[in-house]
């Protein structure tokens, strides 16, 4: 798959630069396990968000004769970082069968995040989506043949999905679909597909990220993955994570608010929860993580106002609200939320277009 026959590398282009802009997503039905080359072992759902990127310059030159040894220089806002170099020239080198002109040129990527490395926001998902983009950019500027919009989002999802599974969602507008799915068209376990039928309600929906805590994960998402392999509660999760996209897509189509909170949370917690319960467990949640969601829960009692929260596999908390209303629920975050947070720090993001190439 994506090893693109009537490729030619025969414009004989010497060198280019681009600018690649790609964000984050945040998950509301969850990617837990996996299997084989970074395939899902359950179909999941994102909303691409908008403020959280990964911007990269990426320039390539012509080496004087090929060899087969990559040529990567790899600068992290303004330095050179060992510990990312060797990720990106790992992903690169997975890359070759699919980007045979890897090889072909030296390369420099200059890459910084919108966001605090420091956040607890995974950077994975918008750093592996922006460096799948630019390969399959730079093969379309290379290749003699027409170059479709379809063949160049699936092939950047793909090379994306092999470098970070997660990351295969952010390529696209609004929201996508990872995973074999009987639920969405075309949907497959090898790229993301996009998401379009949701209610118009949906549209711009907030996301407001309670930063609990800015530590370094305290599991790495390839060990969490890996503790699905032998867990007592695989089989019930990857059927109730189905089930869950169903009931999730059927919210979203009917601009149902109530059902998209009752499925979101509980995802959310079920991904808590088989950490709790694997073996070693982990409780990755913290004390105003908890005092953070009994807020959130009773303010949404007492207001009826459409909020309601996710979490990624760390102890910060995604609250997602309508964008209707975005002045009240602001209000709140600021009065309950903002003093709960780790330095005060929530940082304020948005549903988003997903990745952009331009000229640099
Ligand atoms: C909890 O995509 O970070 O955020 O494929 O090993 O790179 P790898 O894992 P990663 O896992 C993300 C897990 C999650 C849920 C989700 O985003 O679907």
């Amino acid at each position: 798959m994506f090893i693109n026959k009537d490729f030619f590398d025969s414009k004989n282009i010497h060198e280019g630069s681009f600018i690649v802009e790609s964000p984050s997503n945040i998950a509301l039905i969850k990617y837990w396990g996996k299997y084989g080359v970074q395939l899902p072992c359950n179909p999941s759902i994102s909303i691409t968000l908008n403020n959280a990127k990964t911007i990269a310059k990426i320039s390539f030159e012509r080496k004087n004769k090929s060899d087969d040894k990559l040529d990567l220089d790899f600068y992290f806002e303004g330095s050179h970082n060992e510990k990312f170099r060797e990720k990106i020239e790992k992903f690169f080198l997975d890359m070759k069968d699919f980007f045979p002109f890897v090889f072909d040129f030296k390369f420099r990527i200059d890459s910084s995040n919108t966001f605090p490395h420091s956040s607890g926001i995974a950077s994975s998902a918008s750093s592996m989506s922006a460096f799948a983009s630019s390969l399959v950019e730079i093969e379309k500027r290379l290749s003699e043949s027409q170059y479709g919009d379809e063949y160049y989002v699936s092939k950047a999802s793909f090379a994306a999905r092999i470098g970070s599974g997660s990351a295969c969602r952010s390529l696209y507008p609004k929201m996508a679909v990872w995973g074999d799915s009987q639920d969405v068209d075309a949907s497959t376990n090898d790229f993301a597909v996009i998401y379009k039928d949701f209610d118009l309600k949906f549209e711009g929906i907030k996301d407001s990220i309670a930063i609990v805590s800015a530590k370094e994960k305290a599991v790495s998402s390839r060990a969490g993955h890996a503790l699905m392999n032998n867990h007592p509660f695989r089989e019930v999760r990857f059927s109730n994570a189905r089930k869950n996209l169903h009931d999730l897509l059927m919210a979203l189509r009917e601009g149902d608010f109530e059902a998209f909170t009752n499925i979101v949370e509980s995802e959310a917690l079920e991904l808590h929860g088989l950490m709790m319960n694997s073996n070693p467990s982990f409780i990755l949640m913290e004390p105003n993580t908890l005092e953070i969601i009994f807020k959130i829960r009773k303010y949404r009692n007492e207001t009826g106002h459409p909020i309601c929260f996710t979490l990624d596999a760390g102890p910060n908390v995604h609250i997602l609200y309508l964008k209707s209303h975005e002045s009240e629920i602001l209000k709140f975050l600021e009065s309950d939320i903002r003093p709960l947070c780790a330095n005060q720090i929530i940082i304020h993001d948005e549903m988003g277009m997903g990745t952009n190439v331009k000229n640099s």
